[in-house]
């Protein structure tokens, strides 16, 4: 595990879009799969703005999503689809035969399936960044929720319920999500998970000390793992 601590939020990004794209470039024909979350999209917009700088050719690669909340489809403001959609995938111009997500209006078990063979289709998830939830989930995969193989369907917490208000544009009741599960991320050779703010410095603590309650936890002894932290969100370190 590397632990990459910056300064500030800015310079942390910097360093994180700098090495997603070098590892692209490295790696053409692979597959991706990004989290969609508010921590990360500063992210995705330096990855365009990198491959604007011709640095890095974000069409180089394949993409899967990482999760959904079921019910929310292309058109509701805060799905993943969404705030991927407007934040990376248009603005990168990946072609759409290059990337798959979850479609939360359909059959979601149906869905996982679909995502599981497009996962195995380009053999594997092999690089990942990731998001640390309040609650310490990744992706969908809550607290005290199985650490599945493939996809699964899972009941959302309390936590991401109340967090979740803050993509949408309107009330929701929205009890599961669709996620790529632990086990198939855990496959990936790196895994980058980032955390910014004060507000992530308890729950990232928790993780780092190992707390079998928080799900990121389960990713500690990935060789591959590379944890990139503001100062806020190192602060209880
Ligand atoms: P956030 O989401 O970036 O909006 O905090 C992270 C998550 O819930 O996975």
């Amino acid at each position: 595990m590397e632990l990459h601590i910056a300064e500030t939020r800015e310079d942390l990004v910097e360093r994180m879009a700098r090495a997603a794209a070098e590892w692209i470039g490295a790696h053409p024909g692979s597959l991706v799969c990004l989290a969609a979350g508010d921590t990360p999209l500063p992210v995705y917009a330096r990855l365009v703005a990198l491959q604007a700088e011709g640095r890095v050719d974000l069409a180089s690669v394949f993409y899967a999503g990482l999760d959904e909340w079921v019910g929310l489809g292309p058109a509701d403001a805060g799905s993943c689809l969404q705030v991927m959609r407007d934040a990376f995938y248009d603005p990168a111009g990946i072609p759409a035969d290059r990337r798959r997500v979850f479609d939360g209006l359909a059959d979601p078990a149906t869905e996982c399936r679909a995502m599981e063979r497009w996962i195995e289709a380009h053999g594997g998830i092999r690089f990942t960044l990731l998001g640390i939830g309040m609650n310490g989930h990744v992706g969908f995969n809550e607290p005290g929720a199985p650490d599945g193989e493939g996809c699964l369907v899972v009941a959302l917490d309390d936590i991401t319920q109340t967090v979740g208000v803050k993509y949408f544009d309107r009330e929701r009741t929205l009890r599961q999500g669709v996620t790529v599960g632990l086990r198939s991320l855990s496959k990936a050779e790196i895994v980058f998970l980032m955390a910014t703010g004060e507000r992530k410095a308890d729950i990232v603590g928790r993780m780092l000390s190992g707390d079998p309650a928080v799900p990121a936890s389960r990713l500690l002894p990935h060789p591959g793992l590379r944890i990139y932290l503001d100062r806020e969100a190192a602060g209880r370190l």
